[in-house]
């Protein structure tokens, strides 16, 4: 959360970070403020409440700010209501132009209170709530004991508890940043005479793909079109870049109104160059990972551990694998895996899907269950973020950069590899032969071909969405891997259209829940698995007699739901175990457009942020 953005090198600037800082604004967007130092060795901080269009009209898009060297940042408060005041960059003073030094922050600085106490007992007087001042004034404190920017930097790490990363400007280093991270990444470009830092790759995708990642615990001293990396022993480290193969243009909403739309029709593409890149010669290959077919014939059990829709993967993930592969699947919040010390077998094996990499929560799961001595998988969207570091295994979707909020085509591709690993695991393990082997994977292939067809029928849901786009309440029903996916259609709901919405396994409704249907309320029911299709709908007809508008998504065939449904969205056939790729595609697109008949800000749903870096 938070999106930190750093330029130094010939041009100006202000610009450089406006354009940086619009790439990250989906990482943040209550506040936002930049601070440049011009030739004179002035650095001017500007900062404004709100999104980046209104710090960027106050600045003219940054042409008002003379200078070549930069820090910039959009916020999503956690310490101090969104404010001018609050919002980044700080300075280790408490006037203006008092900024011996000046920082901004991604993450939470636990032990913040404490530290400010002390603070205020050596003399510094505060200006902010945010715990990122504290961090500021805590580098000054030290920088003014050991006046180098690196052992001021080190100290401060050392005595910070909680997640950070930090982009400072020292007013004694004319022509330098310095950057250290913390369980919240910061990556740095670094391209012929000019240096970029940011919090995200897609910040500065456009000015090069060679990216370098400051490592946990590290710090990085930049300079114009050169970068050197130390250790919290300030000792200097030797880094590699990492080629990032994602497309420049991919960050672009390229022609679509919104990036989630754009996103939801990159789906059978997500699909496809997922499939790919886990087929060899026609059949499935995860040994890129490291995950042996010995390996995969030990694991006596799988837990799952996500947040948001990377968990609703992980609940459709669980219902597959043991369908498939008959494994035993327990799949956890990672809030939650975190803290309840879970039992776990020795031969077991943990999940972690992450799109961002970056989730503060499933990180930690997955630390957890390392310390335990788990063997851990990652199922990632981004290359070098922190969980690929530190997992034993990973395998990427290849769902190109996702920017919009709320996600579709990572959730998609994540569901993909969720299906392969079932498939894989049961040949192995010889649950499946050859022949069940090679119809999962033919079954597969046929997933991105349906999923395109799907996008042909958005102007039904575009105009069924406008028509309850007064709604108060849905209800997303569904039982087995249609419950899973409920679970997602309901967030995608609610998330980026503010419906209140819930999802209920279908057959656990009247438990209580049926209480809150009444005229006119929504209920979506999903209805893919053919043993369970009569009892889904029969929890429809239940709703419907106390009032409910019912929709309904099925597979193409069962047209008899007409006669109980009245807005029916038909997915194609494919196998049951895989049919939650497609039932979520018109559940995306009826979030998506509910949205937009609200006129609300689709890629930037309030109070959100794209990655949950900090608990
Ligand atoms: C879903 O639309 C949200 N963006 C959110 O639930 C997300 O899936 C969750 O925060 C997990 O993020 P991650 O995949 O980056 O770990």
């Amino acid at each position: 959360m938070c999106g930190i953005v750093g330029y130094v090198g010939p041009q100006q600037a202000a610009p450089i970070l406006m354009d940086s800082l619009c790439r990250l604004e989906y990482r943040g967007y209550d506040s936002a403020g930049i601070a440049v130092r011009d030739g004179d060795g002035h650095t001017t901080v500007v900062k404004a409440k709100g999104r980046l269009k209104v710090l960027s009209e106050k600045i003219d898009g940054g042409r008002t700010l003379k200078g070549c060297i930069g820090i910039g940042h959009t916020r999503w408060a956690t310490h101090g209501e969104p404010n001018e005041a609050n919002a980044h960059p700080h300075i280790s003073g408490s006037e203006p132009d008092d900024s011996a030094v000046v920082g901004v922050h991604n993450g939470i600085i636990e032990n913040y209170a404490e530290l400010k106490e002390k603070l205020v007992k050596a003399g510094y007087i505060f200006y902010s709530q945010t715990d990122t001042e504290v961090a500021v004034k805590l580098v000054d404190y030290y920088y003014k004991k050991y006046p180098t920017p690196s052992k001021a930097i080190a100290k401060a790490m050392m005595r910070i508890r909680g997640s950070y990363a930090l982009a400072i400007l020292f007013n004694d280093h004319q022509n330098q940043i310095w950057t250290a991270r913390k369980d919240s990444p910061m990556i740095i470009g670094v391209t012929k005479g000019e240096t970029f830092i940011a919090s995200d790759v897609p910040a500065i995708l456009k000015y090069t793909q060679d990216i370098y990642y400051v490592g946990n615990c590290e710090m990085a001293c930049v300079e114009a079109g050169k970068v050197s990396f130390f250790n919290i022993d300030e000792e200097q480290l030797e880094k590699e870049t990492v080629h990032i193969t994602w497309d420049a243009n991919a960050a672009e909403r390229g022609g679509f109104e919104h990036f989630m739309i754009k996103e939801i029709h990159e789906q059978p593409k997500a699909l496809q160059d997922t499939l790919n890149s886990l087929l060899n010669d026609g059949r499935l290959d995860i040994t890129k990972s490291g995950i042996t077919p010995e390996i995969a014939r030990g694991i006596s059990e799988i837990s799952i551990v996500a947040c948001g829709s990377a968990w609703h993967v992980g609940m459709a993930a669980k219902y597959v694998i043991e369908d498939i592969a008959r494994i035993p699947v327990r799949v956890d919040v990672a809030s939650e895996f975190r803290y309840h010390c879970p039992i776990l077998q020795e031969n077991a094996l943990v999940i972690v899907i992450s799109q961002s990499g970056e989730t503060a929560d499933s990180l930690a799961a997955l630390r957890e269950a390392k310390s335990r001595g788990i063997r851990t998988l990652a199922i990632l969207n981004v290359l070098g973020s922190s969980i690929a570091r530190e997992a034993d295994h990973v395998l990427y979707t290849l769902a190109g950069p996702e920017i919009a909020v709320a996600t579709t085509k990572a959730y998609s591709a994540q569901m993909l590899i969720g299906y392969v690993l079932a498939v894989e695991l049961a040949f192995e393990r010889g649950v499946i032969d050859e022949e069940k082997y090679k119809y999962y994977i033919a079954q597969l292939q046929t997933l991105p071909d349906k999923a395109e067809g799907l996008l042909e029928d958005k102007e039904r849901i575009q105009w069924f969405a406008s028509k309850f786009s007064t709604a108060h309440d849905a209800f997303f029903i569904g039982r087995g891997i249609d419950y899973a996916v409920a679970l997602e259609g309901s967030l995608k709901m609610k998330e980026v259209s503010y419906v209140h919405s819930e999802a209920y396994a279908a057959g656990e409704l009247k438990h209580g829940t049926i209480s809150l249907i009444e005229d006119g309320t929504l209920l979506v029911g999903i209805l893919t698995q053919n043993s369970l299709y009569e009892k889904t709908v029969s929890n429809m007809v239940e709703c419907k007699t106390r009032g409910a508008y019912l929709m309904a998504v099925a597979t193409a065939g069962h047209y008899d739901i007409e006669d109980t449904a009245d807005f029916t969205i038909y997915v194609p056939n494919i196998d049951e175990h895989f049919a939650g790729s497609l039932t979520v595609i018109p559940l995306q697109l009826f979030g998506y457009y509910s949205s937009v008949s609200r006129g609300l800000d689709v890629d930037k749903p309030r109070n959100l942020a794209k990655s949950v870096t900090v608990e």
